[in-house]
Order: C-alpha cells, then structure tokens, then sequence
C-alpha cells in the first residue's frame, strides 16, 4: 500500500469538514434517520434544493462536503470538475489510483487518463465519516468499504466488505475499554473494531479470511492514522496460531447458512460451516488464545432444536472435519435442544483453557423469519424467483436439521486469572436495554467486578462489608388506591441491562439503607429490629440476593 495518497485524501477530508455532524447539518435528522435505514431520498431531495440552479442564476458550485456527500453518501455521480473541487490535494487522477471513484461508463471509453471536466465519476467504494462516543471520550473517523445495495442497485458481491453496521456497532459499544497490552479483533472486515480496540490496547491483531477486507482495513487504519494495528490473513485462529491476547473481540460471520448449491456464500457473514458451526468453533478455540484473565466479546446465533428422526438428519451432517462434525451429538440433528443449553455444551469449563462465560440472549427468530432476515440482507428482494428458491432451501435446511428458532446475542468469555472458572451466566434478555451513552462496556466490566468481589467474600466477608447502590437506580412502589403500605415494588436500573428487580419490604429497605456508613451486618441486624423478625432468617434471606444485585453492578462494594 502506498500511503502518500490515503495521505492526500486524509488532508480533503478534513479540510471539507466532511463529518457527521456536518452532513446531519445539510440534510437534517429524518433524512440522516433515513439514511440509517437505507433510503436516500429524503437526503438526495435535500440536498437537491441546495444545489438547484435559480431561474435566472448560475448553478451553484458545490462545496466539498456536498460534492462528497452526493458521491460517497448518496451514491450519485458527480463531475470531474467537482470532484477535483472537492479533493484538491489527492486530485481526480489520485482518487482514480486509490480505486474510491471510476469513470462512469460512456467516458471510460476515453481511456487511460482521458476525461474532461465534464466527465462523470462514480464512487467504487463507499466512504462516510463515523463518530462515536466511548467511555473513552468522542472521535470520529472515514470508513472505507464496499458499496451497499443501494449504490449497486442489485444483490451483493459473495466478496463484499462490510461497512459500519449496527451489529458493528453494539460489539463496539459492548467492549470494555480499559488499557490492555494487546487484542485480536477476528474477522476484522473493514476493520472498525480493530480501530476502537486500539483506543485502549497498545497493540491490535486483526484478521480476515478475506483479503479484500483486509485491504480496505488496512487503508482506513492509514486514513485514520492509527498505526498500532497489525493485519494477518487467514481463517479463524490459524493467523495467530501459539499466540495469546488480553483481549478479544469477535464480530463473527455467525449466519446459518443452508450449504446446497445456489445459496450465495457471503463472506462477510458466513463462515462456511453447517448451522451454527463457526460459533460453536470460535468459543471452543478461544481459550487457547487468552491470556489468563483475558476476556473475549462475540456475537452470535445459535440454533434452537426440535426432536428430529436421526433419517432425516443424516443427509445435512456437519461438513467432514469441520468442528460442527467433531462435537457430535451436541451439534447433531437429534433430540431437542434449548438455544443456550447448546452454548453451555460448547464451552470448556475445566482444563488449562477452562472459561468464564456469561451469555445474554438478546432476540429469538423462529425459521422462516430468520431465513427470511437473511435472504434480504444480502440484497434478493421477496417476490422474485430467486428469492423463493433461497426461502426453500433454508427451510429445507432448517426442517433436516430440526432448527425450529435461531437465537442471537452477547458472549464473553474469560480465561480466569488463577484457578478454575467461577462465572457460568446464561440469560435472556427480553426487554429493552437502559440508556447507555457511552455503550454497554463499562457497565459489563463493572458486572464483572461486582462477580468477582463476591467470589471473593465469603458471607462472613460479605456481612462486615459496606455496599452503595448505584446512582442508575430507582425505585417504583404502587398502592391500592388509598392505602398507605405498598403492594408492588420494583427497582429500576437505568443504564446497563435497563433490568428490574421485584423487592420485598426487607431487600427494598436493605438496598435504601446502602449508602456506605453501615456493614451489611448492621443493616440486616437493625432491619431485623425494626420489622420485627429473626436476624438470622432475614440474613440468610438477603444474602443470595445481595450477591446477585452484586453481580448486575445495582449494589458496588464502597
Ligand atoms: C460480520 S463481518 C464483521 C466485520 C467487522 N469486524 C464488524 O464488526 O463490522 C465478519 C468478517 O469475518 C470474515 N470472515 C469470514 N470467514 C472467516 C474466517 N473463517 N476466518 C476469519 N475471518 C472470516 C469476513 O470476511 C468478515 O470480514
């Protein structure tokens, strides 16, 4: 890669203010809303008025960040003229070499150099600013990747490199963010959790089966001149093969895929293995690859299953070798199986690379709205043939294999420090989450801590203790009309997992009474008094659920 001209075009992108806040400011906030959800219109109207030419005046001269914006944003072509107006110091001919814009079509046919002003250019490459607020502070950064289905107007390259999408962006969210000497982003794509990891760790690895991806990875590290990230080809573990890292994090290709001829084999999302194979593979390596007390963050799916004759699941067995065939029955088509169950069955609790594990399922898609999810992200649209052939073939898939609903959601891992693991979390989060500016990843590091602060006070610890409750909580009390005692009462916590916690008078007036002065003993003690009831019994009571109010950070040690 020559750097000099990512360089050149660092240099117009800052000069052209080319930035979120900028392009909101142009367009307003539906149209960016729109643009999130895929749809140009409302942007491409707007901007339209503003370069309209007046009935007796001369068209306007875009400014840079439009010119931009209708290039790169909206997937329309510009002319050389303006384009060259926009990116002064990389120039048409260097926009040309970096491989972001061509020459449309008619004028191609000029050849090597040969356009004019008037010639159109077209964007190759989407490229749109980023900005994002971390518990590290705000930044912002040009994203380089491949052209959505929108630009192309028609399905998706089995190649295509993924841009920043909200997947992308609840792992970056989820990361925990503090310092760490290395971590290895796997299946880094256009690279956006490499960059966010080099926020905090001294060095990045990052990976992909794909070399394109890698490449543009690479050229957004350089636009964005972070220099701390290492790129490695190759599948899985294999480029990293005897090396271990503080951290990981996984955006993994995890979507089940029927594996019959015809069903395009993208790469940005699916790693070639029956059904949920990939992220059964990457859990069942991780371990060999974290340093102790290392934490690895993923996404995934997993498949929930139906009994089914074992006739009809030998015809879809697992590909030879892959590691969906080695697990055997677990993975297999046979007797039903609850979607965390079958995590729990993948994930090494003893051994010298035994995890931690905390699991949060997020969302459950039965079969054929999973398929149909699927289907249309890659760009076939229902109603077409070639969509109703995909539709069958992955019911046919799910229907062998006995998938009845796909689950997706959070994974972390951690190798523990010393000794065995200690964290074995697998829940379900049906509701919303709470407000979470800065992301979720604070609050997980902090779930962790109050975890491990707990294993680490046994209940005579735990009663000398002093606890606060966190400033996210609240409490709600509801009454029967005119009566003076409470009949429910919940607490509410109002970032994190946003969970709600139903009380009893004793675990209400415990969690009010933690503000760091009294030990938990005393609390419990002067609780005892005041309800009227036998100390031990109302500690014994309390405890379990001041470890876990502990465990979901609501209660911190003080
Ligand atoms: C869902 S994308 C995630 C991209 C990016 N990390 C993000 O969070 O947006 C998955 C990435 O994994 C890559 N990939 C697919 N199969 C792989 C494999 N066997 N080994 C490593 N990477 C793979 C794809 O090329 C793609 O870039």
């Amino acid at each position: 890669m020559n750097p000099a001209p990512i360089d050149h075009l660092h240099a117009d992108l800052t000069a052209a203010r080319y930035r979120v806040d900028v392009l909101d400011g142009i367009w307003g906030s539906s149209a960016a809303a729109a643009l999130f959800r895929g749809q140009t219109l409302p942007a491409r109207r707007e901007l339209e008025r503003r370069l309209a030419v007046p009935a007796d005046g001369e068209r306007p001269v875009p400014r840079p960040v439009e010119t931009l914006a209708r290039l790169f944003v909206l997937g329309d072509s510009v002319t050389v003229a303006d384009l060259r107006g926009a990116l002064p110091a990389t120039g048409v001919q260097g926009a040309l070499e970096l491989g972001i814009v061509g020459i449309v079509d008619g004028d191609a046919e000029l050849g090597g150099g040969a356009f004019g002003d008037d010639s159109r250019v077209r964007a190759l490459l989407d490229l749109r600013p980023y900005s994002f607020v971390d518990s590290l502070g705000a930044g912002s950064w040009w994203i380089v990747s491949d052209l959505g289905e929108g630009a192309l107007g028609r399905a998706l390259d089995e190649d295509h490199v993924l841009g920043v999408g909200g997947a992308s962006m609840t792992l970056s969210g989820l990361m925990i963010a503090s310092p760490v000497d290395s971590v290895l982003d796997l299946g880094t794509g256009c690279g956006i959790q490499a960059l966010h990891a080099a926020r905090f760790a001294r060095r990045v690895v990052a990976t992909d089966i794909s070399r394109r991806a890698l490449a543009l990875a690479e050229f957004n590290a350089r636009l964005n001149r972070v220099e701390s990230i290492e790129f490695r080809h190759g599948s899985l573990f294999e480029p990293v093969a005897g090396e271990q890292f503080d951290r990981i994090v996984s955006n993994p290709p995890f979507v089940i895929t029927p594996r019959v001829d015809g069903v395009p084999l993208y790469e940005y999302r699916d790693g070639g293995l029956v059904g949920d194979g990939l992220v059964e593979s990457v859990v069942r390596q991780l371990g060999a690859h974290l340093r102790p007390g290392g934490i690895a963050q993923l996404l995934g799916n997993w498949e929930y299953r139906d009994a089914v004759p074992a006739s009809a699941s030998a015809g879809t067995a697992a590909a030879p070798g892959s590691d969906a065939a080695a697990s055997g029955p677990a993975s297999g088509a046979v007797g039903r199986q609850d979607g965390l169950e079958r995590v729990r069955s993948w994930v090494p609790r003893s051994g010298e690379h035994a995890l931690d594990v905390w699991v949060i399922e997020r969302e459950r898609q039965d079969a054929p709205t999973y398929a149909e999810t699927w289907i249309r992200d890659g760009g076939t649209r229902p109603g077409t043939p070639a969509f109703d052939a995909l539709y069958a073939a992955w019911l046919d898939d799910f229907r062998d294999r006995g998938v009845t609903e796909v689950g997706f959601g959070y994974l972390l891992f951690r190798r523990p420090a010393a000794g065995a693991p200690t964290l074995a979390r697998y829940e379900r989060l049906d509701e919303g989450l709470g407000s979470n500016p800065v992301g979720l990843g604070d609050h997980v590091a902090a779930c962790l801590d109050g975890h491990d602060w707990s294993v680490r006070h046994d209940d005579e610890a735990l009663l000398r203790a002093t606890l606060v409750y966190a400033s996210d909580i609240t409490e709600e009390r509801h009454f029967w009309p005119g009566q003076e005692d409470p009949v429910v009462m919940t607490l509410r916590q109002g970032g994190g997992f946003g969970r709600s916690v139903s009380l009893d008078t004793g675990l209400a007036a415990f969690i009010g009474t933690c503000d760091g002065d009294l030990s938990v003993r005393a609390i419990c003690g002067a609780l005892a008094e005041v309800l009227a009831v036998d100390e031990a019994a109302l500690t014994a009571e309390l405890l379990p659920s001041i470890r876990s109010l502990l465990a979901d950070a609501i209660l911190l040690p003080a």
